[in-house]
């Protein structure tokens, strides 16, 4: 599978609300050519996420594991501890990208941004990045000086991201798009389906594909399904063209954001 800047593979499996046979449904998706994982401490299954990719034929080495600290545990004295939790629980002697899962109000940025880098110098996480962060804060972490690789956010083809994405791709930052497939919403959509007829793969192939054919891009699509797990990654076998990557992008609409909490500034 190809890999941004060799770093992340470029397809990942998203675990939230999965939470009934996750152990199993990572162990299938790792079988199934899944290199990346993503969960969180907020998801209450980094336990089950661990003991799938223990019960895979695969080593820990060539799997990506990416969790994120909650807001609760951005202070000083709650972070190392709630990634020691989240390590125990992961059974893990190392995360590959631990984020901050969300900016706080209540804690001072360089306060968690130190905590950040304190986990990877102290061998927690070799990679370390942020998510659901803007233009703005994305500028202040980087004045700040810590060596984030990723901003995992919301990014589908229903959401207009050009302005943060060029941003990424000023600074040499990945992106992760959580919610790729807008929640399942995509498959609806008559001008995929219609490109997806074309080439013989369904509205969630097409999708994934126009996600991956964007440098930089790394879209993280869940499902509890094993037939969907299987087709989510059935995806490095055929490429939009820039027609069709168009019409795709075209699909932006203004309402468009399907997660938007309370005191979020976006950009
Ligand atoms: N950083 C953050 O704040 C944040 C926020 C949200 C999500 N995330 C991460 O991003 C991951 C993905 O986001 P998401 O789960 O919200 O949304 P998503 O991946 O866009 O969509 C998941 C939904 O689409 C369905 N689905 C999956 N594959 C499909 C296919 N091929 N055709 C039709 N429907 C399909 C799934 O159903 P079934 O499960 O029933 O198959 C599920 O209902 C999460 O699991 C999580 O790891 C991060």
């Amino acid at each position: 599978m190809q890999k941004v800047n060799d770093l992340i593979p470029q397809l990942g499996f998203g675990t939230f609300q999965i939470t009934d046979n996750c152990s199993d449904l990572v162990t299938f998706a790792i079988e199934k050519g899944y290199r990346h994982i993503d969960t969180a401490q907020f998801y209450k299954n980094e336990k089950e996420v661990g003991q799938g990719i223990k019960n895979a034929s695969i080593s820990r080495d060539e799997i990506f594991l990416t969790t994120k600290v909650w807001p609760d545990n951005l202070s000083k004295a709650a972070f190392l501890p709630s990634v020691e939790e989240s390590l125990q629980k992961l059974d893990a002697d190392y995360i590959d990208l631990l984020l901050i899962h969300w900016p706080s109000s209540k804690v001072d940025l360089k306060e968690s941004l130190t905590e950040l880098m304190k986990a990877q110098e102290k061998g927690y996480a070799k990679h370390i990045g942020v998510s659901n962060f803007n233009t703005q804060l994305l500028q202040q972490v980087l004045d700040f000086g810590a060596p984030i690789i990723n901003n995992q956010v919301e990014y589908h083809p229903f959401l207009d991201q050009d302005k943060l994405i060029q941003f990424h791709q000023e600074k040499n930052l990945s992106l992760t798009s959580y919610c790729p497939l807008a929640r399942g919403k995509i498959v609806e959509n008559e001008i995929v389906k219609v490109i997806a007829e074309k080439h013989r793969k369904t509205g969630g192939q097409v999708c994934l594909r126009w996600h991956i054919q964007q440098e930089g891009v790394i879209p993280i699509p869940k499902s509890s399904t094993p037939s969907r797990i299987e087709e989510n990654i059935a995806v490095f076998d055929f490429e939009l063209s820039e027609e069709e990557m168009q019409q795709i992008s075209a699909l932006k609409k203004a309402d468009g954001r399907l997660i938007s909490p309370a005191g979020i500034d976006w950009d």
